[in-house]
């Protein structure tokens, strides 16, 4: 079965408070929405990678590899909708015609540019072929509080963790379950759309430099992760 990644690309970034959508926001000297691309581009197990942006996107053309640097490997879909998970939606009936229901896809968000090869294979070798799929997550290291009506209390962080992307389904599963979800806002990742239907996608652990960037300081971060690879 062949690898393919999926970037929904398509938000506004309002927690960001910048000018243009925080995927074209730079980190170092790229796009943050490139180091994203370029991630699935410098694996050879993906065999090809789909951007879902809106429909009048104008950023998106002048960010995406050209033919010397790996465009043949990389497709635009203009279907972006009102929430992430619309747009992933419309993103995987836009490509139906190209894979296999047995075909694997990785969605990943754009703002997670700091991915790299490593944890791509990662995810794809200790996924395997699990029914379920399966994700990067990051086990949690604070002590974690849970406020209720009569006060706080301390919850057992060992079963804890926190969920990354890429997030790895067969096309058929994945379908199958963004297409059941009927309440978008309380899907907030696909892993999420999968356990409704009653299936425990694996979790792989992720890292740190795969954060994602909401932040206007969370851009710094990023940085680092990435200047550090380009020395
Ligand atoms: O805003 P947030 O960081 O949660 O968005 C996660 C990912 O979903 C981002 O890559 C964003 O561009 C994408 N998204 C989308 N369509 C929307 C909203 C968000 O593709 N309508």
């Amino acid at each position: 079965t062949r690898h393919v990644a999926l970037i929904p690309a398509a938000g506004v970034g309002a927690r960001m408070a910048a000018g243009s959508p925080k995927q074209y926001l730079p980190i170092g000297a790229k796009p943050m929405l490139r180091h994203t691309v370029d991630a699935f581009l410098s694996s050879p197990l993906i065999a090809h990678t789909y951007v879902v942006v809106s429909a009048d996107d104008p950023f998106i053309d002048a960010v995406l590899p050209d033919a010397s640097d790996g465009a043949s490997r990389v497709t635009v879909l203009r279907c972006g909708g009102a929430t992430r998970m619309e747009s992933i939606r419309n993103g995987l009936h836009a490509v139906r015609a190209a894979l296999a229901d047995t075909d694997h896809v990785l969605v990943h968000d754009a703002a997670r540019p700091g991915l790299n090869a490593a944890l791509i294979e990662r995810l794809i070798t200790e996924t395997g072929d699990h029914p379920a799929g399966g994700l990067l997550a990051l086990p949690v290291v604070d002590t974690v509080k849970r406020r209720g009506d009569d006060g706080i209390a301390t919850v057992d962080r060992a079963n804890l963790w926190l969920a990354q992307t890429p997030q790895m389904f067969t096309y058929a599963l994945l379908c199958r379950a963004l297409d059941a979800a009927t309440d978008p806002a309380a899907i907030t990742d696909d892993a999420s759309a999968v356990q409704a239907l009653g299936l425990a996608p694996r979790l792989v652990e992720g890292h740190p430099r795969n954060l994602k960037v909401t932040l206007p300081s969370d851009i710094r971060i990023a940085e680092m992760y990435l200047a550090a690879d380009a020395s």
